[in-house]
């Protein structure tokens, strides 16, 4: 069963001197329930544009995006603000875990923006996921005073805390060392299959692209998909800190939970 579809997707901005840069060009994909996807693609490739629409954060300049069948393209910034809060967790490279909230208020923040038993048993269904990423006894602590694996880790009980069916990872692995970064990766792959998430990685590190059951590739724009995870890729850091991060804040709730972490 499809969750997310694009078609003949392209997203193209204008420059300041307004000539037009195509960020991504006729991309078709079809992400299925219990989809595991990998893409891997250069420093500027548009892998962090392309999971903003994966994300419905943004809108392609033409093609269409369907979530359920449905037109996502169409609906108004409430419909879609609400099916990405409800249906789509995001991680990412930097954890963007809220500062001065323990360990269990970052997890819980995204139930403050559901309803009926997710919203009353908030604190309860936080403390279920922190334990099942392992992190139960950590709930009281500040994120700053966690190590990079488990504010990682936490960040996953965030992004898996509302059920979603699409779970998107931009580079969750890009600050761990190569031995956290495989237990972070492993746990997301376990967590996410055993809800039936689908699960989208975009990646520089083979170890997590291999985890994928599927792989594609990006290249300028354009969307392969491939037989085996691609041996890319060394990318500069220094490059990467310019064109990489988080989606742009001005769209909203990157948590679906409504709030912006910075
Ligand atoms: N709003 C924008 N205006 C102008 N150029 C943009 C905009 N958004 C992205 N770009 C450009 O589009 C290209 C793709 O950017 P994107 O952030 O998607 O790359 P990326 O594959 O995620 O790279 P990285 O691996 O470094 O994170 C880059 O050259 C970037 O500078
Ligand atoms: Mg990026």
């Amino acid at each position: 069963m499809s969750i997310l579809r694009l078609e003949s997707v392209t997203r193209t901005v204008e420059l300041p001197d307004a000539t037009p840069l195509d960020i991504l060009r006729g991309i078709d994909l079809e992400v299925n329930v219990g989809d595991h996807i990998s893409i891997v693609g250069r420093s500027g490739s548009g892998k962090s544009t392309l999971l903003n629409l994966l994300g419905l954060l943004d809108k392609p300049t033409s093609g269409a995006i369907y979530f359920d069948d449905v037109h996502t393209t169409a609906l108004s910034s409430r419909k879609r603000d609400r099916t990405r809060g409800r249906d789509v967790g995001f991680i990412f490279q930097q954890f963007n875990l809220l500062g001065g909230r323990t360990a269990l208020e970052n997890v819980m923040t995204p139930l403050l923006y559901a309803s009926g038993r997710q919203f009353w048993r908030r604190e309860r269904i936080a403390m279920e996921m922190l334990d099942r990423v392992g992190l139960a006894h950590r709930a009281a602590s500040m994120p700053d005073k966690l190590s990079g694996g488990e504010q990682q880790r936490v960040a996953i009980a965030r992004a898996l805390v509302r059920g979603p069916r699409l779970i998107l990872a931009d580079e969750p692995t890009g600050a761990l060392d190569v031995e956290t970064g495989s237990t972070v990766m492993t746990l997301l792959d376990d967590v996410a299959e055993a809800s039936g998430a689908a699960l989208i990685a975009i990646t520089h590190d083979v170890n997590v692209a291999e985890l994928a059951r599927r792989h594609y590739r990006l290249d300028r724009g354009v969307l392969t998909e491939v037989d085996t995870a691609p041996t890319l890729i060394v990318t500069a850091p220094d490059a990467r800190a310019i064109t990489s991060g988080a989606p742009d804040p001005s769209h909203g709730a990157p948590y679906g939970n409504g709030e912006v972490s910075k």
